[in-house]
């Protein structure tokens, strides 16, 4: 960790530059670092108002610095502080004369004065060009001012501003760091607007320099090129607000220049130091014609009356065209000496732009190294004379770059690492909880929603009765129940789940003698899902029906068996296959595909009393199931039992087979095509309607609309409940839509990979759609009208959460089947669906109803659909 660390320093300290952001550390007039002698005033009123008074969150004297008299407009007294070195300067702080509740004045605004020789005097401005800073509203609270831009100074004034002849006074606090680089004043050519088109306009212009223009050139000043504010890629943005396009950047353009192909610059330091690299951050934006330079030479001065070394420092750029982004670049300077360096920077393209410019010398002390807010001076000084730039470093600046290359590398390399053990540790997590489901159902807390609202309340559970014997480490609690997992081996063998669940084996056998329930039971007439026979097991062949054929399931049908199936057992007419024009794939699963077709001539094949909407009277949009070429015969036998089921179905609320391609292969079954999709899409896709949605054309549904869906989905299942048909897959992504917003219950199954989420394979075995099934299902195969009814209720909540949200999404599949051993044992552990906000509490209550343990407790489809009906355009 030392490593990074060092790493992140050397990368940070490398780029050498001040950031304003981190540059705010006060610089001692509270803590009395600057001396009193460096404090300084045009006036006092008293003795105990000297200048010496100006020190924040002080009371020394009469608690403040006041100039004599009352100040009036015209007045311009100040308070100078010599901050004994060049500084970069980016906060003030003031304060009034509190004097422990005695005094009440205090400046309102003042403004700034500087300068770096405290002989030329500058007034400082912000970005926009305003002088004055607003400043106290009473005398205790200090008011802090950010300086933007900051200020390179040694001296400041502070000139207290006010409207009224009153009297002021202040305390003061200035924030900032050293700025050890000594550069005092930088010249170039005046920066220039960029036109269209190359871009929209860019004015480029140097716009807080602070020296002079004479005849297109800046001379004697710093400004935006100094100001730790380095340009974006796009030089068009801008890092501050209310500003114009480029103005982070200073530029050129090359046929402006004469014929030079260069732009010069002078930089003059504070006294003569060795220079190891300039850093020049440029724009490299070549798509509008921007490039960082080519090339650079400099020369040096040694003395600021001496002449220029012949001998230039010459560097040449590796210039990219590939990546526009803007760079440092680094020019290494030999560690040559000088006071004064002329550079000349070569056009690469048309424009070249800066957005700063550092030095590195050997007495640069980076920014980086100041210790602390509070660190006295010796200790800063201390710092740094030991942490002044490696000569080694300096020899040669490529190795510089290199570390920093390296630095970032392995910055990079050793988040990596920490980001792949995280996941290593998640996963390993997720085993250890994948292993000891229970735990955490016991450490879980209830969460019930006892009503309607999106308050969820969450109850711990009471701690069963410990056995004596439990051993320490033994999940089970409870000596009166032992939980059903699932995925154990041993509960794949029923009759140890029955020995495990002796309460479920009276109740399961109740409820297979059609014990309190009055539906025939398939369980007892489907060999392989009949409790009597040792189930719950979920065979290959089981898939098969349970998916259905081109993925869809099959409904359970009493006494049906596949052996039996023959053509005469279907009632669908066959029709012609040449006369189904292909549209499109409508989805695709793993016995065989649904397409979108055309079919001519259907209406009239049909005859009196067609399903079919009116059209042109001779083709019509249908959707057709194919049954893959290679598929096995039982997948072929499932297939017709499926359109055998189907076309004894007649329901507005069930989707409809209208014909069937059985005569010769692949076999097909045509039904009506939904326009608007299924379900589960449709409502994901929209909001609930509201002034909002109305406004910005959101697609949106309404709550009555939701109601209306619910009742025509009960009205279906209360149709197959009729024929003692169980769906076993009832769930918003099996319902279709069309253009009226009629639904019609279908079964896809697994046929859309879209959905696959919402089934679980057991041990590889069985494909189920745990989170809409009732636990009798999961735990003893058991598919009953009653289980549907506990689907209807998942349906209903998918509905009112808009298909935002699958049921459960906090479980996993193992704990969502952990679960409903908790749904089986009843004990109030179980964890429920919360009620969706939108739902009405008295629909949240008839969910809660599907979801009751005993079955005769839940509410038939005939009752459901009596309760939601009144629902409908209330
Ligand atoms: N996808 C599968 N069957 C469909 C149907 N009948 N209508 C629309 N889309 C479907």
């Amino acid at each position: 960790m030392h490593l990074f660390l060092l790493l992140i320093l050397q990368a940070t300290a490398a780029f050498g530059q001040i950031d304003p952001a981190h540059c705010r550390y006060a610089l001692g007039m509270e803590d009395g670092r600057i001396k009193d002698a460096d404090i300084t005033a045009s006036s006092q009123w008293y003795e105990t108002t000297g200048p010496q008074y100006a020190r924040l969150n002080r009371e020394e004297g009469d608690g403040a610095w006041c100039p004599k008299e009352q100040q009036d407009s015209s007045d311009s007294q100040y308070l100078q502080v010599n901050l004994g070195k060049l500084t970069f300067l980016t906060v003030v702080g003031t304060q009034g004369r509190y004097a422990r509740n005695s005094g009440n004045e205090f400046a309102r605004a003042y403004s700034l004065n500087y300068s770096r020789d405290g002989v030329l005097w500058r007034a400082w401005k912000n970005r926009l060009g305003n002088t004055v800073i607003e400043a106290n509203k009473n005398a205790y609270a200090s008011v802090i001012n950010d300086l933007h831009p900051p200020i390179i100074t040694r001296y400041v004034r502070l000139i207290p501003i006010t409207r009224l002849s009153t009297a002021v006074c202040m305390r003061v606090e200035l924030y900032g760091c050293p700025w050890d680089e000594g550069l005092i004043s930088y010249s170039a050519p005046e920066g220039q607007v960029m036109m269209p088109p190359s871009s929209p306009i860019a004015n480029l212009n140097d716009s807080t320099y602070d020296g002079t223009r004479e005849r297109r050139r800046l001379f004697g000043g710093m400004g935006q090129l100094t100001d730790g504010v380095i340009g974006q890629d796009n030089f068009l943005r801008t890092r501050q607000y209310h500003v114009w396009p480029g103005y982070d950047y200073l530029g050129w353009r090359n046929d402006s220049l004469g014929t030079l192909g260069y732009v010069e610059m002078e930089f003059v330091f504070d006294h003569q130091r060795n220079f190891t690299s300039m850093k020049v951050h440029s724009n490299n934006m070549f798509s509008s014609g921007v490039k960082i330079f080519s090339s650079v030479s400099c020369l040096f001065k040694p003395h600021l009356n001496a002449d220029w070394e012949t001998e230039p420092v010459a560097f040449k750029t590796v210039l990219d065209d590939r990546n526009p982004s803007a760079r440092y670049v680094t020019v290494p300077l030999n560690r040559r000496a000088a006071r004064s360096l002329r550079c000349q920077f070569h056009f690469a393209d048309v424009w070249m732009m800066f957005s700063e410019i550092s030095f590195q010398s050997e007495d640069t002390i980076l920014p980086t190294q100041m210790t602390s807010p509070t660190a006295s001076e010796e200790s800063t000084t201390m710092i740094t004379t030991k942490t002044a730039t490696s000569p080694s470093a300096t020899d040669q600046p490529d190795v510089e770059n290199t570390a920093i290359l390296i630095g970032c590398l392995v910055t990079i390399i050793l988040l990596l690492v920490i980001i792949i053990f995280l996941i290593l540790w998640c996963q390993y997590v997720c085993k250890v909880l994948e292993k000891a489901p229970r735990q955490i159902l016991d450490e879980e807390v209830t969460v019930r929603l006892s009503s309607c609202s999106d308050t969820i309340i969450l109850q711990t559970p009471p701690v069963p009765p410990r056995s004596g014997h439990a051993s320490a480490g033994s999940t089970n609690t409870d000596p009166h129940y032992e939980r059903v997992f699932l995925l154990d081996p041993q509960y794949q063998n029923p009759a140890v789940l029955r020995n495990k669940l002796p309460e479920l084996s009276q109740s399961a056998e109740a409820s297979a003698c059609g014990g309190g329930y009055a539906e025939p039971d398939i369980t007892q007439c489907t060999p392989h899902q009949c409790f009597h026979s040792n189930a719950p097991h979920y065979a290959e062949t089981d898939i098969v029906r349970l998916q259905g054929v081109t993925g869809s399931n099959m409904y359970a049908v009493p006494a049906l068996t596949v052996d039996s199936l023959t053509r005469k057992d279907i009632s669908a007419a066959e029709f012609p296959r040449q006369q189904l024009i292909f549209r499109e794939k409508l989805g695709e699963g793993q016995f065989g595909e649904v397409h979108l077709c055309e079919a001519e001539g259907l209406p009239e094949f049909l005859g009196e009393g067609s399903p079919l909407p009116d059209r042109d009277g001779h083709s019509v949009l249908v959707a057709v199931k194919q049954l893959r070429a290679d598929a096995t015969s039982q997948a072929r036998n499932d297939f017709l039992k499926e359109i055998k089921i189907m076309s004894r179905l007649n329901d507005p609320n069930i989707i409809r087979l209208l014909c069937v391609c059985v005569s010769s292969d692949p076999l097909c079954m045509v039904t009506e095509y939904m326009e608007n999709g299924d379900l589960n899409m449709f409502l994901s896709q929209r909001e609930i309607e509201s002034t909002l949605t109305h406004a910005n054309n959101i697609p949106s549904v309404s709550l009555s609309d939701l109601l209306h869906m619910s009742v025509q989905i009960s009205s279906g299942m209360k149709y197959l409940a009729s024929l003692n048909f169980v769906h076993r897959d009832l769930a918003t992504r099996n319902c279709l839509l069309d253009r009226r917003l009629t639904i019609k219950i279908a079964d896809f199954g697994m046929s859309r990979n879209l959905y696959s989420s919402d089934y679980y394979r057991i041990q590889g075995r069985a494909v189920l759609p745990i989170r809409w099934m009732a636990w009798e299902s999961i735990l003893l195969g058991k598919f009953t009208t009653a289980s549907d009814v506990w689907a209807f209720g998942v349906t209903l909540w998918e509905i009112f959460t808009l298909c935002k949200e699958q049921p459960y999404s906090l479980l996993s599949d193992e704990q969502v089947i952990e679960n409903t051993g908790e749904f089986f044992r009843n004990q109030g552990r179980q964890i429920f669906l919360y009620a969706p906000p939108l739902c009405p509490p008295s629909l949240f209550e008839l969910m809660m109803r599907c979801w009751r343990r005993d079955i005769p407790d839940r509410p038939s489809f005939e009752g459901l659909y009596q309760a939601l009906r009144p629902h409908v355009n209330q």
